[in-house]
């Protein structure tokens, strides 16, 4: 069968088995291998895109089920040469340990904060709950989310790069 969806702002069409999920879709048929693959059960996470703007496990749905819709992944989060402030939030408060489960985190951390724009503490967890980061550590995940909530327009140099005007400061 055919399927066409709009990925990262770029429209894709492709001949599949009707069987084949979306993450193998995006990993083996367009190459984006930011999206990882851990459990295949629904358990951890870490295939989570965007799909309309709402976080979805990618290991739970059929490519054919994107048919027609948007599907934004983590090579999608930066525009215009800039991170995402999630993505500057992970450098600046280390939220990155072994990096499995950082795509699904970061693009999950970006639809709250796309809906939330200043969740505390309990709504960043409650976000992530449905992740399992294998590195233990969800102290410097929630506390990157925090930062990229208070720096809503971060772009330019990656914080600790030395030329941000924050950087200077510091
Ligand atoms: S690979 Fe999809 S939830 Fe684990
Ligand atoms: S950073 Fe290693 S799994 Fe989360």
């Amino acid at each position: 069968m055919q399927v066409s969806m709009k990925v990262n702002g770029e429209e894709v069409t492709r001949e599949i088995e009707p069987r084949v999920l979306l993450v193998h879709f995006i990993r083996e048929e367009l190459g984006l291998t930011g999206t990882h693959w851990g459990c295949d059960t629904t358990n951890c996470g870490t295939c989570v895109v965007l799909l309309d703007g709402q976080p979805v496990k990618s290991c739970t749905v059929l490519a054919a089920s994107a048919h027609g819709h948007e599907v934004r992944t983590v090579e999608g989060l930066a525009s215009n040469g800039s991170l995402d402030p999630v993505q500057q939030g992970f450098m600046a408060e280390h939220g990155l340990q072994c990096g499995f489960c950082t795509p699904g985190m970061m693009l999950t951390a970006r639809a709250l904060l796309d809906k939330n724009p200043h969740p505390d503490e309990l709504q960043i967890r409650q976000a992530i709950s449905g992740q399992i980061c294998r590195c233990t550590g969800y102290a410097t995940i929630v506390r990157s989310v925090q930062w990229a909530a208070e720096h809503p327009a971060a772009a330019g140099d990656p914080p600790g790069t030395g030329t941000d005007e924050e950087d200077v400061r510091a």
